[in-house]
């Protein structure tokens, strides 16, 4: 296989990156994806920088090595947080791509500036986190919630024996948290930009929509990222010029976890057959 080939890897704790892959699929139709869901470990947002850098690295290591990775997209705000520049570090010829949670676009949108943040513990804790906060503080009074449970409630949301109870808790927690962060809407007093800064978050936007309503811009990193690797593999002339064709399938999703799980996500979100996913349990350790 030639290097222009090779997939792209693209990982989460869970099936949250699965709206990154959308978008990048979108972006780069010539491109071959290799998706590594850690679900075995997931919420990462409720667990230590340690646990979360430790995990970072083996998946890192587990996607060069068997799948010869061209670059990586941690499409993970909260291993992002943790882990990306041990990454740099550790692997300074591959093209490395992180998320943030988008406070920058959000000031662009903004008119009252008001804008609320939802992200994981983990996200909300770190140093990282702290030091984005304070580069936009000045511009717009920002509400940040931490939004314990959230992700893990998504990630049951496609066990079908989980699934109702699932969505019961979705429903409960985005209206304490939406609650907590004060009143949503156009007016001057009021949030008018909502940043959803935790890739799970994306699969929930009805929701949040349907309980804000119609003036309340929803921000997320899906599409910056997507053509921010796109900037990425062009200038490091990693773009395969041709759609890939002939046995390989363009996407493989790996799991940690349960594989079911991850199938009825691929499928109901990205239209995926199941048998592109696969259990991967020895990189359970
Ligand atoms: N999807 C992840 C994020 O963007 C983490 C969710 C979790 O595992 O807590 O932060």
């Amino acid at each position: 296989m030639t290097s222009d080939q090779r997939p792209i890897g693209v990982f989460d704790s869970g099936i949250g990156g699965l709206s990154v892959l959308q978008a990048l699929q979108t972006e780069l139709p010539n491109e071959r994806f290799v998706y590594l869901a850690d679900n075995a470990h997931a919420p990462y947002g409720e667990k230590s920088e340690s646990f979360i850098r430790q995990r970072t690295h083996t998946i890192a290591d587990y996607l060069l090595a068997q799948h010869h990775i061209k670059a990586l997209v941690v499409a993970c705000n909260t291993a992002t947080a943790a882990a990306i520049h041990e990454l740099r570090a550790r692997h300074p010829a591959l093209p490395l791509v992180g998320l943030e949670p988008a406070l920058k676009p959000a000031l662009t949108l903004s008119r009252t500036r008001r804008i609320g943040v939802m992200a994981t513990r983990g996200t909300v804790a770190s140093d990282k986190f702290a030091r984005l906060l304070a580069s936009v503080q000045s511009e717009a009074h920002f509400e940040v919630q931490a939004c314990n449970g959230l992700a893990l409630a998504i990630e049951h949301s496609t066990l079908p024996d989980r699934a109702v109870t699932a969505q019961a808790q979705i429903a409960q927690l985005l209206h304490n948290y939406t609650q907590a962060m004060g009143r949503f809407g156009a007016e001057s007093s009021e949030i008018d930009t909502l940043v959803l800064g935790c890739t799970h978050y994306v699969f929930v936007e009805k929701d949040l929509r349907q309980l804000l309503g119609p003036h309340v811009q929803l921000v997320s990193t899906g599409e910056p990222v997507a053509r921010q690797t796109h900037r990425l593999l062009a200038a490091a002339q990693l773009l395969n010029p041709q759609a890939p064709h002939g046995a390989a399938q363009p996407v493989r999703l790996v799991t940690t976890g349960d594989l079911q799980g991850l199938q009825a996500a691929a499928q109901r979100w990205l239209g995926l057959p199941p048998e592109v996913c696969v259990a991967v349990p020895a990189l359970l350790r």
